[in-house]
C-alpha cells in the first residue's frame, strides 16, 4: 500500500512538470517565434521573406520586418496589405502578442470564415477589407472584444445575419460592411460613437433601426429590402392593404388630402357661425388649415405636432371644457394639455387604429399617448364613463390609463411609459436587437403575468363581453424585469363596430368566423394564440398579413402548430434554459392548444384556463431548490442546439 502509494504521487508530479513545462514554453515564446508562427499557416507568404529570427521584429519604434508595426521594441500591430496572402490565420499565435492592438490583412485573397476574432480581445482595429472570406458570421463573433473601435469586413463574401454581438461593442466607432452578403435586420446598433458605418451593397431588410437614422442614406445604399430612417417610412406593419402601385398611392394620397381639407374647411366655417372663434378647440385638422400650414401633411407627428401647436393650444384654453386632458389618476404628476403639446414627442409606431407617440414632459413624467381614430360612434358621456371605468383599474400586469382626451374626430389615451418594449419585440426582434431570446423561465412567468392580468380584467370589467378584446404579442408591454403588463384592453365598447370587425384579435376567433359572434371564452382563445406564440416563436404572420376577414387566418395558424405538435419542432429553438422543464413545457402547449379549442362549448373558461396555467412549474421535478442547475454554460449550450433534441426522450403523455 505504502509504495505503491509513493509511486502513484511520484507519476504524478511527473506529469505535473510536464504540463508546467509546457505552459512554461507556451508562455515564453518570443514575439518572433510567434509570428514565424502565423507567416508558417499563410500561403503565398513570399512577401514576408525578411520575417527571420536572427532579427527582431522590432528595433525601438521601427520595424525591422515588413508590415509589423512597433512601439518601444514590441509589436503592436500587423499591416498586411496587397501582398496576395492566403491560407489561414492562426489566431492562436496572434492572441499570445501582448501588445497587438491593430491588425490590417485588407486586399488580400484570404477565403473561407471570419477567424475567432474574439481571441484577440484587446484588438482595437480589425481591417480584413477587400478579401474573399464568406459564410455566416455566428452572432457571438465579436463578444467580450471591448476594446475595439474600428472593425472594416467590406467587399468580402459574408452572408446571414449582421452578428448581433457588433451591438453589444462598448466603443465601436467605425464598422464597414458594405459589399457582402449580409441579409435579415440590421441589429439595433445603439453606441452612441459609432459615426461612421456602411452597411450598402448587401441584402438587408426591415427598418433601419432609429440610431442610425442620421447617418448618410449612402451607407444603406443598394439593399432592396431597408426602410425608415434615412430612407423613405416603413409601410406600417399591420394594415392589410393589399400592394399598390405608387403612382395609386400618390393619388390616393392627394384624394385623401383634399377630401379631408374639405370637410375641415365646412366644420370650421358651420363652427364659426356658431361658437365665438376663441372657443374653438385648436386641436387637430382645423388649425391645420387655419393658421396656414400648406403643403401636404408629412406625417402623424407632424400633423400632432402642427395640429397641437402650444400657442394655440393656450388661446383656447380658458373656458374651453374640449381641449382639457381628463385625468382618471391623482398617484400621477398632473399636466395638462398644453404641456403635452409642448413634449417632445417621438413616434413609437402606428398600429391598427391610429399612431402612439412617446411624449417627454418637461415637467417629469414621460408618456405614452395613443391616438385613436375609429371610434367616433360613442358619445361624450359614454367616452367619459368607460374611460373612468378603466381608469379605476389597478393591477401590476395591467398597464394604468393615466388620461384621455375626448374630441369627436379622434381620441386620445395617456398612460404612462414603461421603459421597455413589447413582447412582440422581445419574441421576435431580439436577434436583430442583439439580445438573447427569452429563455423557458421568462416565458413561463410572462404567460402567468398576463393570465394573472386577464383575469384581473374579466373582474373587473364584467358587463363586457371580451373584457381585452384585442389581446396580442404588441400589446404586452414587458417592463425591467420582464413583468407583462396589457395595454389596449377594454376598447371593445368604444371602437366602431365596423374597425373593430376587421382588425380586432376577439373577431379573428373561430366563433365569430363560424357563428358571427363573440363570447365570454373568447379572450380564452386569444390567450391560448398568444401562448402559442410564446412557445414557439412563431409570429401569426398569415393573419397580419392577410387581416381583413380573410381565411389565411389565426385559426389555421393554429391548426398548423397542431400538426406539428407531435413532431417536437414546434418549439422555439431559441427557447434556452429547458432542461429538465420538458414535460411541463409539454403540459403548456396541451394547455395552449385546448384554450384554442375551436367550440366553444368545450373550451375553459377563464377561470379554469388561468387555474390550469398556475399549475405549470418552471421544472419538472417540481423543485425550485436546484434551480441554477440548468444555468451552467454546458446546458445551456446544450439547449441552444435546439429544443428538439431534447425532447425525444419526453414522453408524450405528460
Ligand atoms: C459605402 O460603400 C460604398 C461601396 O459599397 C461606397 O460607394 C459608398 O461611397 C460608401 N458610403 C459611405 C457613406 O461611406
Amino acid at each position: 500500500m505504502a509504495t505503491s502509494k509513493v509511486k502513484l504521487s511520484r507519476w504524478f508530479l511527473a506529469v505535473v512538470a510536464v504540463v508546467l513545462s509546457q505552459v512554461f514554453t507556451v508562455t515564453c515564446l518570443s514575439e518572433a517565434e510567434l509570428l514565424i508562427q502565423f507567416k508558417g499557416t499563410l500561403e503565398n507568404n513570399g512577401g514576408l521573406s525578411n520575417w527571420d529570427t536572427k532579427t527582431p521584429p522590432c528595433n525601438g519604434d521601427k520595424e525591422n520586418w515588413v508590415g509589423v508595426l512597433c512601439d518601444k521594441g514590441n509589436v503592436w500591430g500587423l499591416k498586411l496589405e496587397n501582398m496576395g496572402l492566403k491560407g489561414s490565420i492562426n489566431v492562436a499565435a496572434l492572441s499570445q502578442l501582448q501588445d497587438l492592438r491593430t491588425i490590417s490583412l485588407m486586399n488580400n485573397d484570404f477565403t473561407g470564415s471570419l477567424p475567432q476574432v474574439n481571441k484577440l480581445g484587446a484588438l482595437k482595429s480589425l481591417y480584413l477589407s477587400h478579401n474573399k472570406f464568406s459564410g455566416e458570421i455566428p452572432s457571438s463573433t465579436f463578444e467580450g472584444m471591448l476594446s475595439i473601435k474600428k472593425i472594416h469586413l467590406a467587399d468580402n463574401q459574408f452572408s446571414g445575419s449582421i452578428p448581433a454581438s457588433l451591438a453589444g461593442l462598448p466603443k465601436l466607432m467605425e464598422l464597414m460592411l458594405d459589399k457582402n452578403q449580409f441579409s435579415g435586420q440590421i441589429p439595433d446598433f445603439k453606441q452612441d460613437r459609432l459615426n461612421s458605418i456602411n452597411l450598402s451593397n448587401n441584402h438587408l431588410e426591415g427598418p433601419i433601426p432609429a440610431s442610425l437614422s442620421k447617418v448618410n442614406k449612402n451607407s444603406f445604399a443598394g439593399n432592396e429590402g431597408l426602410c425608415g430612417g434615412p430612407l423613405e417610412k416603413c409601410p406600417e406593419p399591420e394594415k392589410s392593404e393589399p400592394k399598390l402601385s405608387v403612382g395609386t398611392i400618390v393619388i390616393v394620397v392627394i384624394a385623401v388630402v383634399i377630401a379631408v381639407g374639405a370637410i375641415i374647411a365646412v366644420v370650421v366655417i358651420l363652427r364659426r357661425r356658431k361658437t365665438a372663434p376663441q372657443q374653438e378647440a385648436m386641436l387637430g385638422g382645423s388649425a391645420v388649415i387655419q393658421h396656414g400650414h400648406n403643403g401636404a401633411p408629412a406625417g402623424d407627428l407632424d400633423k400632432l405636432e402642427r395640429g397641437m401647436s402650444p400657442d394655440r393650444g393656450s388661446e383656447g384654453k380658458k373656458g374651453d371644457q374640449n381641449i382639457k386632458l381628463s385625468f382618471l389618476r391623482d398617484d400621477v404628476g398632473k399636466f395638462d394639455m398644453t404641456d403635452l403639446l409642448k413634449a417632445s414627442a417621438e413616434v413609437l409606431g402606428s398600429g391598427t387604429f391610429g399612431s402612439t407617440y412617446k411624449a417627454a414632459l418637461s415637467t417629469g413624467p414621460v408618456t405614452v399617448v395613443k391616438r385613436y381614430r375609429h371610434m367616433n360612434n360613442v358619445n361624450k358621456e359614454e367616452f367619459h364613463e368607460h374611460m373612468r371605468r378603466l381608469g379605476r383599474l389597478n393591477h401590476p400586469n395591467v398597464l394604468p390609463i393615466v388620461a384621455f382626451y375626448y374630441r369627436k374626430e379622434e381620441k386620445l389615451i395617456v398612460s404612462s411609459y414603461v421603459h421597455n418594449v413589447s413582447l412582440a419585440v422581445h419574441l421576435h426582434g431580439n436577434k436583430s436587437r442583439g439580445q438573447p431570446s427569452p429563455d423557458w423561465p421568462t416565458r413561463l412567468k410572462i404567460i402567468k403575468g398576463v393570465s394573472r392580468g386577464l383575469l384581473y380584467l374579466y373582474n373587473s370589467l364584467p358587463s363586457l363581453v371580451a373584457p381585452h378584446g384585442h389581446l396580442k404579442s404588441s400589446n404586452v408591454i414587458l417592463n425591467e424585469s420582464n413583468e407583462p403588463m396589457l395595454t389596449d384592453y377594454g376598447l371593445l365598447p368604444v371602437v366602431n363596430l365596423e374597425q373593430a370587425q376587421e382588425q380586432m384579435i376577439a373577431y379573428k376567433s373561430p366563433e365569430f368566423k363560424q357563428h358571427g359572434r363573440i363570447t365570454k371564452k373568447t379572450d380564452v382563445w386569444s390567450l391560448g394564440v398568444l401562448i402559442l406564440e410564446i412557445l414557439t416563436g412563431k409570429f401569426p404572420s398569415n393573419f397580419l398579413q392577410q387581416g381583413k376577414g380573410s381565411d389565411g387566418d389565426l385559426a389555421t395558424w393554429v391548426q398548423s402548430i397542431v400538426k406539428d405538435e407531435w413532431t417536437a419542432d414546434v418549439f422555439d429553438r431559441d427557447m434556452t434554459g429547458t432542461n429538465h422543464c420538458e414535460g411541463e413545457i409539454m403540459k403548456l402547449l396541451k394547455i395552449a392548444l385546448d384554450l384554442c379549442e375551436p367550440e366553444i362549448d368545450k373550451r375553459w373558461d377563464i377561470k379554469e384556463a388561468v387555474d390550469r396555467i398556475e399549475e405549470i412549474k418552471e421544472r419538472d421535478d417540481g423543485g425550485g431548490d436546484d434551480y441554477f442547475s440548468s444555468y451552467t454554460s454546458e446546458t445551456d449550450m446544450r439547449s441552444s442546439r435546439g429544443l428538439s433534441e431534447d425532447f425525444i426522450n419526453v414522453p408524450m403523455n405528460g
